[in-house]
């Protein structure tokens, strides 16, 4: 009976478990395969993920703010898992725990295009930020970075840089900020991708107050993303789509790291839009 979780600190408001599971029963696994969510503390983590091969456990997801520790504590890890520097999923084999990373290729497979050769604005320099630079970089995106302290953009800058030779990958990343003549405002027009990975919007604050953006800045061509969960769509996403631009939402990215994450632990390609319909509630 493999069983499957997500591990986080909270993670009662987790959708992992409703989406994971309505995607094993529409492929009739759900017999065999279940999908939990296990609240665990920093401290505990360690020993949590030690002992969950014991208990039937195949893998996990991994969520915040394990995602450093997940990467470190495992055997082994894939490359992408390396160059990011975080791990969002677990795979227990007979060779002990294996850490990956689908975070960056959900991003990119919600995108409605290849982000290669684009301008892309990301907002905010917190794990998500990091991870979202990353993958946007790696595949070849030009990146600029604003963060509402800049001298953390600067050390996802220089940090991104300095992995980047590490890896021996190309990636063209540099801080931004409004022109002192624009006040406050940035000018979104040299930019094809905007994606909002700051908390702004998940305690209900105004984006366009918080964030150095207009409810008009943003222009058909554009795709907005906005990485914050919400039913209805965000203040940020709605202004965009009344500009004419593309949106995705956080539950989207959700849906496209989890449905990568279901198939490197059993090998099958899960429905999207039945694992989009269970997110969504
Ligand atoms: P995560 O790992 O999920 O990205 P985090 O490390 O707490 O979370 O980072 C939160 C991000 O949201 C940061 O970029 C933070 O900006 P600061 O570095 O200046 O704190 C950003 N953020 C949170 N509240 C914000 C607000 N009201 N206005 C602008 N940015 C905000």
């Amino acid at each position: 009976m493999p069983r499957l979780a997500v591990l986080g600190y909270p993670v009662g408001h987790s959708r992992s478990p409703a989406m994971h599971n309505a995607a094993l029963a529409a492929l009739r696994m759900d017999e065999e395969w279940s999908y939990e969510a296990i609240e665990v503390a920093p401290e505990d983590f360690e020993a949590l993920v030690r002992a969950l091969p014991g208990e039937d456990f195949a893998g996990a997801n991994v969520t915040v703010p394990h995602k450093l520790l997940a990467l470190a504590f495992a055997d082994t890890a894939s490359r992408r898992a390396q160059e990011i520097g975080a791990a969002n999923t677990l795979i227990f084999g007979p060779e002990g725990t294996h850490a990956d990373n689908t975070d960056a290729g959900g991003l990119i497979a919600s995108l409605p295009g290849s982000p290669q050769g684009q301008s892309a604005l990301i907002l905010g320099a917190g794990g998500a930020g990091m991870a979202a630079v990353w993958a946007l970089g790696a595949i070849g995106a030009k990146v600029g970075i604003w963060n509402r302290t800049p001298a953390r953009a600067e050390t996802v800058r220089i940090e991104v840089t300095e992995r980047a030779e590490q890896f021996e990958v190309e990636i063209e990343v540099g801080v931004v900020e409004p022109e002192p003549e624009a006040a406050v405002d940035l000018d979104l027009s040299g930019f094809e991708l905007i994606v909002n990975t700051t908390a702004v919007g998940l305690g209900g604050e105004d984006p366009f107050t918080e964030l150095p953006l207009r409810p008009d800045g943003f222009a058909p061509g554009q795709v907005v993303v906005d990485m914050v969960y919400s039913s209805a769509p965000s203040t940020l996403l709605a202004a965009a789509a009344a500009c004419g631009a593309r949106t995705v939402d956080g539950i989207e990215i959700l849906v496209q790291q989890g449905a990568l994450s279901f198939e490197l632990w059993t090998g099958r390609k899960p429905p999207l839009d039945v694992m989009r319909a269970a997110a969504r509630g």
